[in-house]
């Protein structure tokens, strides 16, 4: 078969890398990068050490709004698919990239497959549960990571072509970490030693565009500061809202707070086994922390993955409220004393997703 694969942001590529290369095995792929992430240290830097293929077409859309962005998407999309007639197109998550990619092939009839399928976080004012519902309703192939999006897919009537394989980046997770350990040496370039810092990452349109959200986040960072060590690889759009609302300078005084750049996947890997706890809105790394057996505070409303919630190794601190839906004291306690209770369930699957979504390829009849 000719599949046409779309990713354009970062968790995209890392969940491709793998796949990707199985996938090439039996069928040809052609892979298009929308451009919706194009600085290096969110995008070449994991095709090169992932050694993930070039893609084949860079749209070079970029960043722009929700609907000028996807739209732009589907356009060239569109003109893509035309030319290239593939018999599949492959989609990845719930980025904007997703949706327009899978909105550009379902009309001209081209069937899409879904990987991520099915996780819901029933709040439709995050553009990325937009992106997932219509995504799933108009895909032909679903794979869903855990036994909930199972259910989620379900409940919305969605049951033919619906395949549980567990989740890519559990897979990815185990493949790399052998790798990450032997070659990164990130703890040593930023002076910080295993099992004694906290991770955190914050990028969601909430966190960031809310300036209530972003000033407690940092305002809670600052007092965790006094206590612990905590690294911070942040994300442009957060960097972007730092700088403009003036809480930069302050997290650059704290001596106990380093402030990064974004860094690639194996170290990425290395910071998230190493640290004692990790605070986050990522999805991914909400994932990544359950995998490594790190205790999770999500700063958000809710979590996409209630699995990890309900294990008892995420603690999701915020809640709904008409301003900040973060608050300042309700993240210094967690991030003090949240400690997981019992073993983890390991509800993303057997670390096998890439053979059972290849195998379910293989048997698809365009
Ligand atoms: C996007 C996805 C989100 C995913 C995240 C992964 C959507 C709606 N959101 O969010 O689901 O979790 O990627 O990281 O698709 N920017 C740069 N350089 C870049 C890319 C972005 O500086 O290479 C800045 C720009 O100011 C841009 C902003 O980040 O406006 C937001 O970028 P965008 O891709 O729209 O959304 P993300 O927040 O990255
Ligand atoms: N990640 C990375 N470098 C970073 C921050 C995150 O490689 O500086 C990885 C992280 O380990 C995970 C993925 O990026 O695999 C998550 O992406 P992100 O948080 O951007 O998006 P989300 O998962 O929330 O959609």
């Amino acid at each position: 078969m000719k599949i046409i694969t779309v990713l354009g942001a970062r968790p995209q590529f890392i969940k491709a890398a793998l796949l990707s290369r199985e996938l090439r095995r039996n069928h040809r792929e052609i892979l298009v990068h929308t451009g919706q992430h194009y600085d290096r240290e969110l995008s070449n830097v994991f095709f090169e050490e992932l050694n993930i293929p070039q893609p084949d077409y860079n749209l070079g859309i970029g960043s722009a709004t929700q609907g000028k962005q996807t739209g732009q998407m589907m356009i060239e999309i569109e003109k893509l698919l035309i030319i290239e007639r593939p018999d599949l197109v492959l989609v990845y998550g719930d980025t904007n990239s997703t949706l327009a990619a899978a909105l550009a092939a379902v009309k001209l009839h081209v069937p899409v497959a879904h990987v991520e399928a099915g996780p819901r976080m029933f709040d439709k004012s995050v553009p990325e549960e937009i992106n997932r519902i219509i995504t799933d309703h108009i895909s032909t192939l679903l794979f869903a990571p855990t036994q909930i999006s199972l259910e989620n897919l379900r409940k919305e009537g969605l049951t033919r072509g619906v395949y549980l394989t567990g989740d890519v980046m559990l897979d990815n997770f185990y493949y790399f970490s052998g790798v990450a350990e032997k070659h990164s040496r990130i703890l040593e370039q930023i002076g910080l030693q295993k099992g004694k810092y906290i991770l955190v990452t914050v990028h969601r349109a909430r966190n960031t565009d809310i300036e209530g959200n972003l000033k407690n986040i940092c305002a809670a960072l600052s007092i965790i500061a006094k206590r612990e060590k905590l690294v911070f690889p942040v994300h442009p759009r957060t960097e972007k809202f730092l700088k403009q609302y003036g809480f930069w300078a302050d997290l650059e005084r704290e001596a106990n707070i380093t402030l990064i750049k974004p860094v690639g996947y194996l170290d990425m890997l290395v910071l998230t086994k190493g640290a004692k706890k990790i605070l986050t809105d990522s999805g991914g790394l909400q994932k990544e922390a359950y995998f490594a057996g790190v205790p999770c505070i999500t700063l958000d409303i809710t979590s996409g993955w209630p699995e990890t919630v309900a294990d008892g190794w995420n603690l999701v601190v915020g809640e709904c409220g008409d301003s900040s839906s973060l608050d300042i004291e309700k993240i210094v306690r967690a991030a003090f004393s949240f400690a997981p209770k019992g073993e983890r369930q390991m509800v993303f699957g057997d670390g096998r997703a890439v053979e059972k979504i290849c195998a379910a390829i293989d048997g698809f009849k365009c």
